[in-house]
């Protein structure tokens, strides 16, 4: 029994996002993007454990409070309810969403910590270098560009103090072992090499603590110190899914099946992430997915650099499930891609409104002239509908499990302009001994379409099977199909 729940478990997380702004559209990227296959898993039958949250110590944190006239919790329960808002507008179904101002996680972070002490992996020295509160992350000077971030464009802080270090260096070998045998896979595969090369210059340890950083976790053996805001947020993977900080007593759901991010921050998912559970004996994450940036003129979307589309906007224009498709489709595997509402819009008004919409109500609009209303039984006998449509899942299938979301969804597509092509081609609409089986197979494709779009629109693929008079029962061959509205109304 026990074996069976571990076999079809699928546990996938998103990052956990700093609350010191808002959601934008790449924070809302990844998490689509895992609700899509959360989403796909769970039509498939396996139990999914799906995990987001908000990040919500440290020095950004602390001092964008004291700008805004806030204290630091202030500031992270209005934010982190807005991130959820965000999550609820677009349905995202996940399992929890952790906060890391949560006592259970603080808790469990001060158990590991102490756990980690105890073993010597944590030294008391002396640290003096740069720190960029934009990335919350230490920076060697060939890093820099004229002393500042090259990301965030930010000057970086110079930092001279007394802190705690990981001995992450201890690390290098097993960690790019780990990687080059797959045990723990990155994808896509430049990526994976981006990280075996950058491991070729060894690991330094790593401070891990702060001291004059107070909106964090308190050291358990020096309260005078708080822990580094990286190592506390990696543990949400633990924590959120009820970890209480003993390395022995791991979740049922443990370990993630699927991590997602992009690039920013690979190097803390592939390198300190591994360092710190191999330290607690903890097996590791079976595979990090990175995809790209969303630019706008070029450069990354960041809330830092103030060019960003707000998730709100894009609901508010093309509505909940649009939203959701506009940006799954417009990031090709691993790749960056530039956005603008001009582009969305054109998108949309393309792929949408006269792609699926407009091939929904054409069928829609046959049907109930050839039917009358009526109950109709399909069983589709044309073989070579019968190849597209199994050629179809299968591709889809394939492409949905490597994270090739936004080709799955060309896939679909493929049928959709098939089926927009094939109602020209067969003239359906003039009457004819015909009429009816073209009508047939073509509902019989759309019934297919609107499945495998579901993980993407959840509501506009019950709309579509609304209208052609079906249930989520797959089986039975009996439509009875009428047209019940616009599905996306063109916008100009
Ligand atoms: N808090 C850390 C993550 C800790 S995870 C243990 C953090 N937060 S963040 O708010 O900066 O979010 C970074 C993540 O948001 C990226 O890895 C990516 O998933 C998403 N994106 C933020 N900006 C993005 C783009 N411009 N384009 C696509 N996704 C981006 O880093």
């Amino acid at each position: 029994m026990k074996k069976n729940i571990l076999r079809s478990k699928f546990f996938i997380t998103t990052p956990i996002y700093y609350i010191n702004s808002v959601p934008h559209i790449g924070h809302t990227y990844t998490t689509v993007i895992a609700d899509v296959l959360a989403r796909y898993y769970r039509l498939k039958n396996k139990k999914i454990f799906f995990l987001t949250g908000t990040d919500e110590h440290g020095q950004k944190i602390e001092k964008t409070a004291e700008t805004l006239n806030l204290s630091p919790l202030q500031l992270c329960d209005r934010n982190s309810l807005i991130f959820k808002e965000a999550w609820d507008e677009l349905d995202i179904s996940f399992n929890n969403f952790i906060r890391t101002t949560d006592s259970h996680h603080i808790k469990a972070v001060g158990e590991a910590i102490k756990y980690l002490w105890r073993k010597g992996f944590i030294y008391k020295s002396y640290y003096e270098g740069f720190y960029c509160i934009g990335c919350e992350e230490y920076k060697t000077i060939s890093e820099l560009v004229d002393r500042k971030c090259p990301i965030h464009n930010l000057r970086v802080e110079k930092v001279k103090e007394e802190s705690y270090f990981f001995r992450l260096s201890q690390f290098k070998e097993i960690i790019k072992n780990k990687i080059k045998r797959e045990e723990l896979k990155i994808r896509p595969i430049e990526r994976k090499n981006e990280i075996l090369e950058f491991l070729k210059q060894g690991l330094q340890d790593v401070s891990i603590s702060r001291k004059n950083v107070k909106w964090g976790i308190p050291l358990p053996f020096d309260k005078k110190q708080t822990l580094y805001v990286w190592v506390d947020a990696l543990f949400n993977y633990l924590t959120g899914i009820g970890w209480k900080g003993n390395p022995k007593k791991l979740p049922k759901y443990w370990p993630p099946d699927l991590q997602l991010m992009s690039k920013d921050i690979l190097r803390m998912h592939a390198i300190l992430w591994p360092a710190l559970l191999l330290s607690l004996k903890i097996p590791l994450p079976k595979k990090l997915f990175v995809h790209g940036y969303f630019t706008i003129e070029g450069q990354k979307m960041s809330k830092t650099l103030g060019n960003v589309i707000s998730p709100f906007e894009m609901i508010k224009k093309f509505g909940k499930d649009a939203t959701r498709y506009l940006l799954v489709s417009s990031c090709s595997y691993g790749k960056d891609s530039d956005v603008s509402w001009s582009k969305f819009q054109e998108k949309y008004n393309t792929e949408l409104a006269n792609g699926l919409g407009n091939l929904v109500s054409r069928i829609c609009v046959l049907g109930e002239k050839v039917t009358k209303g009526k109950k109709i039984k399909i069983i589709i006998k044309n073989k070579n509908i019968q190849k597209l449509i199994k050629d179809s899942w299968r591709k889809y299938r394939l492409l949905m499990e490597e994270v090739k979301v936004s080709e799955a969804l060309d896939v679909i597509f493929s049928m959709v302009n098939f089926s927009n092509k094939y109602i020209v081609e067969k003239k359906v609409w003039e009457e004819s001994r015909d009429q009816l089986k073209y009508l047939k197979e073509l509902v019989f494709i759309l019934e297919n379409i609107s499945r495998m779009i579901e993980p993407f629109m959840p509501d506009i693929s019950q709309k579509i099977l609304s209208q052609l008079g079906r249930k989520n029962n797959f089986k039975d061959c009996i439509f009875r199909i009428k047209r019940k509205g616009v599905l996306f109304p063109r916008l100009n």
